[in-house]
């Protein structure tokens, strides 16, 4: 099962692939994490120190195939189990991270290779995820990755939004794009909801667009509180906590879905 997470800034995606990926590896799976955002910060949702030193994806180990006519063109330079073991960082609950590459320097940054990596270390870990193992893609926010393609290869996207209308609408578009790509399993999952009148919002949105909800995760103070402390939300808040609850109901789903 390989899983991204997209959706608008601030909506709640390393919040949620950081605590889903660890609730996934306390079910048995292996569980790779990979930040696909050029500002990472799953690393600190899942619980690994500050101050690890985590190495990013590097572009060199994407290589062109000798066959000009190859599809797809590219290749890795390694197999993928050596690129988990030689970029991977293991943390809390054994989930292994791996980190896209991000822009280094004001001005210099085309991340056009560094999109194409990732999307290749995810088609490649397909024989890993069909097993016992899970890839969770926590994305940047807003479209590119997917107007770049670096998710064509995920099994399943969820669409993160919160009960506002420009989330909801990015949510939309992520749907879109993501058909476009090919992706067949794309789903909402409506975060930080308050109250009946935000559900209710977030249910009739999706419902005149068509979009499926894979879950809904309550507004909840102690994920604030876990990120004031800097801390993961699963180290902060037990599993009654109404928010990791509703992420436990949304692992079961995708387990379901996934066999
Ligand atoms: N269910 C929730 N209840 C309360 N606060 C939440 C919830 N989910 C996320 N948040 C808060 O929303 C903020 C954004 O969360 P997070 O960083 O996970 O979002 P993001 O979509 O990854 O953001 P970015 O687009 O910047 O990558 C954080 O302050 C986080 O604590
Ligand atoms: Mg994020």
């Amino acid at each position: 099962m390989r899983i991204a997470i997209a959706g608008k800034g601030g909506s709640g995606k390393t919040t949620l692939a950081g605590t889903l990926a660890r609730l996934l590896a306390r079910r048995g799976q292996q569980v790779i994490a990979l930040d696909g955002d050029t500002n990472p910060n799953l690393a600190q949702a899942l619980g690994i120190a500050a101050g690890t030193e985590l190495v990013a994806l590097p572009g060199d180990i994407l290589v062109r195939r000798e066959d000009p006519n190859a599809d797809p063109p590219s290749e890795l330079s390694m197999p993928v189990h050596e690129v988990l073991e030689r970029y991977g960082t293991v943390g809390p609950d054994g989930v292994r991270l791996l980190v896209m590459g991000h822009v280094e320097h004001a001005g210099r940054g085309c991340k056009c290779r560094a999109h194409s990596v990732a999307r290749y270390v995810i088609g490649d870990l397909l024989a890993y995820a069909n097993g016992e193992g899970a890839v969770v893609v926590d994305m940047e926010a807003g479209l590119e990755h997917l107007s770049r393609g670096t998710t064509r290869y995920v099994d399943a996207l969820l669409a993160v939004a919160e009960p506002y209308y420009r989330s909801m609408e990015t949510a939309r578009r992520v749907y879109e794009l993501a058909a476009e790509l090919g992706i067949d399993d794309v789903r909402l999952v409506a975060n930080k909801v308050r109250d009946p009148a935000d559900s209710d919002a977030l249910r009739a949105y999706a419902e005149r667009h068509g979009l499926a909800i894979a879950g809904e995760i309550p507004f909840d103070e102690l994920v604030l509180e876990a990120d004031r402390r800097a801390e993961p939300l699963l180290d902060v808040a037990g599993a009654d906590a109404p928010a990791v609850r509703a992420m436990e109901r949304l692992a079961s789903t995708l387990l379901a879905n996934g066999r």
